[in-house]
């Protein structure tokens, strides 16, 4: 992710791309969801020729190729070639983590193969284990490494983990995932606030009143019971993708133009987090969540997360940054509201007390900015309402997560992956408030915005942002100018917004 990188692999370090692929867990969820469609993807977009191996205690290569195209219809990949090639491409392993043997028989399945690129999609618990195995059978020279969140468990075990994994690999050639780093709208952060300059002269605690991070979900936790019972939303998303959407929102403009650059400024606002107390956040969970398979019976596992981070930085001194999530909440939506403060005096006597002026990202599933302010409403009175000019993202040519982080994997460039210093900086963050039962948290109803405590994490009459479940179409649109559209509306007190048909103009 350099200040230039603008879609492009970075080419700033060449390094040598990988010439095999192996995936732990072949037969996993994972490989299933992400790993398959990516690599017929690259082998579609960039020609990626290599053997890929999958390593998996059960099957054979024939049943490895039928789940990969099975996954590839299921994603509704419909490329042919490319559906051959990967297909062709797959090599088995059969063998466990844990017995050296399985290792030897991958060394010799790669070949001539000097730089396999070694995807962990397995439990990270199990991590220290493939790591020394792979040394221990010669396939780690030359070798990198893919490893998914969630990257330890706390503090401590991530600590523990990066020692192991740097006792065998070096930090440049270990690529942590964390998908929201690979995300159109996410990096389109970065890009807006450091290529219009108008941003900077307000982008501090002198013109935000606070920072909102929501990412409500509808879904309930289905068919993951026994793995998010063993982490719950603190560790499912906050420590990684949240925190890392904040570190974009608040990082001071990169100097230089390396990948590095970038992180440095990420991992300073990481370290700049003051740790949470449990005055910070509320812990939620929904009704009927102990009845799902995997899931204990007495479960204190949060499904909801409500949190106020202090970030000690010169800009931001005394900004809350809130940050929502939850499972089976209203809607499935990511966005950020940043809040302006209010003007100091009211000019005009208006009785209502005026929103503030916002600025909102709305990260998925659909990708707008919009900007709320004030507007004088037609008629001799100088009295105004809430309008909102607002840039909707045409979907273009951007490629899943998954496809462009294992391809910048695959070359090598590490700018988009979370280094060793922010992936701690960031569990420092919520380490002590991560529980393990010893606190239950507030019940909530499905379908509702999360227990009514939430409320409590709020300082100096703050309120939450109920993002809407899609962004309006309303009257008012202007013509649509190179993917963007300008539209008026009135946000509506709730927090989501509602056609300016009533009486708002249109923003020109
Ligand atoms: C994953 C979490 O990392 O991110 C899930 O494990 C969550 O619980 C998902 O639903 C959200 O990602 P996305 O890309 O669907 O917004």
């Amino acid at each position: 992710m350099t200040a230039a990188r603008a879609g492009a692999r970075n080419a700033s370090q060449p390094t040598t791309p990988a010439d095999a692929v192996v995936f732990f867990g072949a037969t996993g969820d994972l490989a299933f969801k992400q790993i398959f469609p990516a690599l017929a993807a690259l082998i579609r977009d960039e020609g990626l020729d290599v053997p890929i191996i999958g390593v998996a205690r059960s099957g054979d290569l024939e049943s490895l190729r039928e789940r990969a195209r099975q996954s590839l219809q299921a994603h509704g990949f419909a490329h042919e070639a490319a559906i051959k090639a990967l297909t062709d491409h797959l090599r088995y392993v059969k063998g466990s983590d844990d017995d050296v043997a399985t290792f030897h028989a991958l060394r010799r399945e790669l070949g001539d193969a000097r730089h396999p690129l070694h995807y962990l999609a397995v439990p990270p618990a199990l991590f220290g284990e493939v790591v020394v195995n792979l040394q221990a059978s010669g396939c780690s020279t030359g070798a990198r490494i893919i490893v998914e969140k969630p990257f330890g468990r706390d503090l401590a075990s991530a600590v523990a983990l990066n020692e192991t994994i740097h006792k065998v690999f070096a930090e440049p050639d270990v690529f942590r995932i964390d998908h929201y780093l690979g995300k159109e709208p996410v990096q389109n952060l970065l890009y807006f606030r450091f290529a219009n300059a108008f941003l900077e002269p307000i982008w501090n605690r002198d013109h935000v009143s606070s920072v909102q991070v929501n990412m409500p979900e509808a879904m309930d936790v289905a068919d993951r019971g026994a793995f998010y019972d063993q982490a719950g939303a603190i560790r499912d998303v906050v420590q990684n993708h949240l925190l890392q959407v904040v570190s974009l929102l608040a990082m001071e403009a990169p100097s230089g133009h390396t990948p590095e650059a970038v992180r440095n400024e990420q991992f300073k606002v990481l370290d700049s987090i003051r740790p949470l107390a449990p005055a910070d956040i509320v812990r939620g969970q929904y009704r009927g969540y102990r009845g799902v398979a995997g899931v204990a019976p007495d479960s204190t596992v949060e499904t909801f997360a409500a949190l106020r981070l202090h970030v000690d930085t010169w800009r931001w001194a005394g900004v809350p940054f809130y940050i929502r999530t939850g499972k089976c909440l209203p809607v499935t939506v990511t966005e950020v509201l940043v809040e302006m403060k209010r003007p100091p005096q009211s000019v005009f006597g208006e009785t209502q007390p005026a929103d503030a002026d916002y600025l909102r990202f709305r990260l998925s599933p659909d990708m707008s900015i919009s900007l709320g302010a004030r507007a004088k409403k037609p008629g001799e009175a100088m009295v105004g309402e809430a309008v909102e000019l607002f840039a909707a993202h045409q979907r273009g040519t951007e490629r899943p997560p998954y496809e462009r982080l294992i391809g910048d994997a695959i070359h090598g460039d590490q700018s988009l992956f979370s280094r060793e210093d922010s992936v701690e900086a960031a569990w420092r963050v919520v380490d002590g408030v991560l529980d393990d039962g010893k606190t239950p948290p507030n019940a909530y109803e499905p379908g509702t915005w999360g227990p009514p405590e939430a409320v409590t994490v709020l300082v100096r009459g703050d309120r939450w942002h109920d993002p809407a479940a899609t962004p309006d179409t309303v009257e008012g649109t202007v013509p649509a100018k190179a993917g963007a559209g300008g539209r008026a509306t009135v946000p509506d007190v709730r927090g989501g917004t509602v056609p300016a048909g009533r009486g708002a103009g249109a923003v020109r």
